[in-house]
């Protein structure tokens, strides 16, 4: 980012809670507190507002975010419940659990939010600050863990301003979290899976599905589990993309980026612009859309202009090139 931003603090009451869902509506970034660690909120339904949560946490990659929502109903508009989710949130919410569900058909989250999936997680939590901002709000909030990334997660307001002063609007203090570590991730996509360990103990999960857990499978070199994002693989379009295009060759539709479109572009089979004014959030907030777009042109390829790698275009430039060798 640069320009710094003020980073206001303020207490959790009624006056911070209006404040809140007033930054949150105007397209800005709040954090505050859930039961398990506090999270950094931004509208789910506004694409620029998510594309700013990656500039300030410093996300090298569009990691899909939670999207955190005032009750079951709310949630049922976002995702599709099966018996096992429909159990565990009967069981669990309000609380440390966060379910990775099929997208419903008019789910209202932005794409970047999701990074492009078909799936999303969802989550109710169980704080009064959170539920009350939730409520004033009125909207799905996304919210990851508010700290800069490699982080680790801040359960009080001060690890907030430590990480992300300058770079949010917003810190709503409410005092240190109860839970302390994030909530537990479990993906009912199929047979229900064990994402991440958080604060619901995989055995009460158990209980209540009256089954075991699948743990999520280890990554390649089985040094490490696979992080909770790539499980679910990754987007990619179907039409190869041809990455820091020069020129458009014949049959393909063009991704652009900025006023000066290359040589060939009026014989493209179609063109989208990530930002015509050369805005790397306006871009973030357009990629995957404009990728989903694009790929139902029936063109041969996707030529892609260069993106520039500095701020947003680093994860820009790292999910274009997952895109691209990913058939
Ligand atoms: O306790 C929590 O869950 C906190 C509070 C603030 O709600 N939030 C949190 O968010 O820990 P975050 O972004 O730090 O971690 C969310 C994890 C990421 O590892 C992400 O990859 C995974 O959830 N995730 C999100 N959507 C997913 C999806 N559709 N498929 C698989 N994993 C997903
Ligand atoms: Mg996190």
């Amino acid at each position: 980012m640069t320009v710094p931003l003020t980073t206001r603090v303020l207490p959790a009451d009624a006056g911070a809670v209006t404040e809140a869902a007033r930054v949150l509506a105007a397209g800005g970034l709040v954090a505050f507190p859930t039961e398990t660690v506090y999270g950094l909120g931004a509208d789910a339904t506004a694409g620029r507002a998510v594309a700013r949560i990656y500039e300030a946490k410093g996300r090298p990659a569009f990691n899909p975010l939670i999207a955190t929502v005032i009750d079951r109903p709310a949630a049922q508009k976002l995702a599709q419940f099966n018996a096992d989710a429909a159990r565990l949130a009967d069981a669990f919410w309000p609380g440390p659990l966060t379910l990775v569900l099929p997208k419903t058909a008019d789910c209202a989250v932005a794409a970047l939010a999701t990074a492009g999936l078909d799936s999303i997680a969802v989550r109710v939590p169980d704080h009064a600050v959170a539920r009350d901002i939730l409520a004033a709000f009125g909207r799905p909030v996304v919210a990851p863990s508010a700290n800069r990334s490699g982080h680790v997660s801040p359960t009080k307001a001060a690890h907030v301003q430590a990480d992300l002063g300058g770079r949010i609007d917003l810190i709503i203090d409410g005092g240190a979290t109860r839970v302390g570590v994030e909530s537990t991730i479990i993906a009912c996509l199929g047979d229900p899976v064990l994402l991440r360990p958080g604060g619901l103990p995989r055995a009460a999960i158990e209980r209540a599905l009256g089954r075991k857990l699948a743990d999520a499978p280890a990554a390649p070199d089985d040094t490490a589990p696979l992080a909770p994002g790539m499980l679910a693989a990754h987007y990619a379009p179907r039409t190869p993309l041809r990455l820091d295009a020069a020129r458009v060759e014949p049959g393909e539709a063009l991704l652009a980026f900025g006023a000066t479109l290359p040589a060939g572009a009026e014989r493209a089979k179609s063109v989208l612009n990530l930002s015509a004014r050369g805005d790397l959030i306006e871009a973030a907030a357009n990629l995957f859309s404009h990728l989903r777009a694009l790929d139902t042109a029936g063109a041969g390829a996707i030529a892609v202009m260069p993106i520039p790698h500095e701020g947003l275009g680093e994860a820009i430039n790292d999910r274009l090139a997952r895109a691209a060798t990913r058939r």
